[in-house]
């Protein structure tokens, strides 16, 4: 018998390469689609899975959805993946980000928790909860101090999670997952604006990029290689938490001189600094220590950044390409 997985967030990069993951492993995958805007299914159309993923109208702010998700998919393993989850924004819109993102996710434990308690939980966490980091590496043990109501909401979320693992024995886990990336990525974040930006550039559609904060500091790794790591955590005998991240931190100023010189550009000939783009509050630096999912899961991060910018260059290459054509 196949197992039965629920995703919130499946139209997302992340839901996109989770479902393909399970797919391939035999699950019957079953979606929350919150239906908001239109093309939402772009991802999952681009990985050829559209068809093959069963989707549930609901949404993470309707408790009665997500309850009634639980009872139409059977799940046996709900990953919580959906999100507003943009940092910038959540400084435009931190009621909805705390509705969403916090009160979301203590909506989705409560729908496991009343329909199928047996039920293995995934909560979405993130290094943005490290915010101004108070250790150099950060890992499990590291204290959180986050910058953003993103992070603040997203904390909630995480300490749910424990409790309801302490408190109600659920099966929750939760996966402090630094920055990963793919061809799937949102624009809005800065490694697709620089990958598509250097596309454009170089088929002659734009001259500048503006960016914000090009000093601040990520550990950036490939989607592919992180939604792997949200399996194995529900696969292991007891739940708990784990950092997902590659163990190098970049500038997103020598990012950009990686996404330019794939296309034989200079990254400083066309980078424009906008103090639009700067944060209220930034997260200057983020640098994970993955040891303890690399010793107790088995994972390891297989993409390099090179790899990730050159495989994203060359999507928006393509994808632009083809619209000029
Ligand atoms: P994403 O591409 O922005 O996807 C977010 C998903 O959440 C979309 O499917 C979106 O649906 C859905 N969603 C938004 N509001 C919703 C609502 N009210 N009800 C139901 N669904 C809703 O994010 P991602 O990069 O795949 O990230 C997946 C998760 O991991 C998020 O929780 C994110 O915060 C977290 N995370 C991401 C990273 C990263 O670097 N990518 C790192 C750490 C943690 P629409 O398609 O309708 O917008
Ligand atoms: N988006 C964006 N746009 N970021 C810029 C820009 C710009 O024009 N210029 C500089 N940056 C800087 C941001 O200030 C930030 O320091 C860094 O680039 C990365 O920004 P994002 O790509 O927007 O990602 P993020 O780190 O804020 O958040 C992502 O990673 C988190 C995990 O640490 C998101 O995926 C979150 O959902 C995730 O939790």
């Amino acid at each position: 018998m196949s197992k039965h997985a629920l995703i919130t967030g499946i139209t997302g990069q992340d839901g996109a390469y989770l479902s393909q993951l399970l797919l391939n492993k035999g699950y019957e995958v079953h979606g929350l689609l919150a239906r908001r805007g239109s093309d939402t299914l772009w991802r999952l159309r681009e990985l050829g899975i559209e068809g093959q993923v069963k989707l549930i109208d609901g949404d993470l702010m309707d408790l009665s959805s997500l309850i009634r998700a639980l009872q139409v998919s059977k799940a046996d393993e709900v990953y919580n993946l959906g999100a507003q989850s943009f940092v910038g924004t959540s400084w435009q819109q931190p009621v909805l980000t705390a509705q969403v993102d916090g009160v979301g996710a203590v909506n989705v434990l409560e729908a496991v928790r009343i329909v199928n308690p047996q039920a293995r939980f995934y909560q979405a966490s993130t290094s943005e909860m490290f915010g101004l980091i108070q250790a150099e590496k950060q890992d499990e043990k590291t204290p959180f101090y986050p910058r953003s109501p993103y992070g603040v909401a997203k904390l909630m979320a995480h300490w749910a999670t424990v409790n309801y693992r302490e408190s109600h024995g659920l099966h929750a886990s939760s996966g402090i997952l630094f920055n990963h990336e793919s061809p799937l990525r949102g624009i809005e974040f800065v490694t697709r604006k620089v990958s598509h930006a250097a596309a454009s550039i170089k088929l002659g559609l734009q001259k500048e990029l503006r960016l914000g904060n090009i000093d601040a500091k990520r550990d950036w790794g490939f989607a592919g290689d992180y939604v792997e790591a949200m399996w194995l955590m529900l696969q292991q005998d007891k739940a708990d938490d784990y950092v997902i991240a590659t163990g190098t931190t970049t500038t997103v100023r020598d990012m950009c001189e990686i996404a330019f010189a794939h296309v034989g550009l200079k990254a400083q000939d066309h980078v424009v600094v906008d103090e639009r783009y700067f944060r209220p509050a930034e997260v200057d630096v983020l640098l994970g220590n993955p040891a303890k999912a690399r010793a107790e899961l088995g994972w390891e991060p297989k993409t390099s950044l090179a790899q990730l910018i050159a495989m994203m260059v060359e999507a928006d290459l393509r994808r632009i390409g083809a619209i000029k054509e």
